[in-house]
């Protein structure tokens, strides 16, 4: 049995959609209620929903053999996993932002507001420009407008968020997409059901990318 944890929401729904084609379908998944685990003996397969960010976490401790994160997941937490597969979903850039008519001041240092502080840090620190990390959980585009920062490190998918709060992407810190990770032991003690899942998703990704 694998054990796998799914991020909660639209992305996790993608990507089941990819399992069950693959062959892992579980069909009681599919039914309208608040259930979190859901199994299919005959498949070999079981499912958990999870908060998107609490995935790898499972997935490292052991909870999930296998799991779906996004890289800016994986970028910002760093954790002990193997990172399979690209799924090829849930593609987005983690961008510097802020207002179009930004200007660094150099007498103080940037001021930047994230939920991904690690990422945030690791990108300036490359950079050796020191910053001031401003920790906010969401609402993040609101930091540069109302001035309690220079600029945000944030998600941008459409872009849409950014245009209808007058802020403007200055710079790509990362590319994003899904990627599907597994728990280190698990990948050695279930290598062989995990290797045959690993195949069968990445033919399913394939055939989605043709179809495009
Ligand atoms: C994410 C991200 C941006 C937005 C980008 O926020 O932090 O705010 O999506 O998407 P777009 O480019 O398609 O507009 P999320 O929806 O997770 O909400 P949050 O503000 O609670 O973090």
């Amino acid at each position: 049995m694998i054990n796998v944890a799914l991020p909660k929401g639209r992305l996790g729904e993608k990507v089941y959609e990819i399992l069950e084609n693959a062959g892992y379908g579980c069909p009681a998944i599919r039914e309208k209620n608040r259930r979190l685990i859901f199994e299919n003996t005959e498949a070999g397969i079981s499912y958990f929903w999870v908060k998107p960010s609490d995935v790898a976490i499972y997935v490292e401790r052991g909870a999930a053999d296998i799991g779906i994160a996004g890289k800016d997941i994986l970028i910002e937490y760093e954790p002990d996993v193997f990172e399979l597969l690209d799924l090829g979903i849930g593609v987005c850039r983690m961008c510097v932002c802020g207002r179009p008519d930004f200007r660094p001041d150099p007498s103080r240092p940037l001021r930047v507001a994230t939920k991904f502080p690690n990422t945030a840090r690791q990108y300036y620190a490359a950079k050796s420009e020191e910053i001031d990390i401003i920790h906010l959980n969401g609402s993040i585009e609101l930091a540069p407008i109302i001035g309690l920062s220079d600029v945000i490190v944030d998600i941008v998918e459409t872009g849409k968020t950014l245009a209808e709060n007058g802020l403007v992407p200055l710079a790509v810190v990362n590319p994003i997409s899904a990627r599907l990770i597994a728990n280190k032991a698990s990948g050695k003690f279930k290598y062989d059901e995990i290797q045959r899942l690993c195949l069968a998703v990445e033919a399913e990704v394939e055939n989605r990318k043709e179809n495009e």
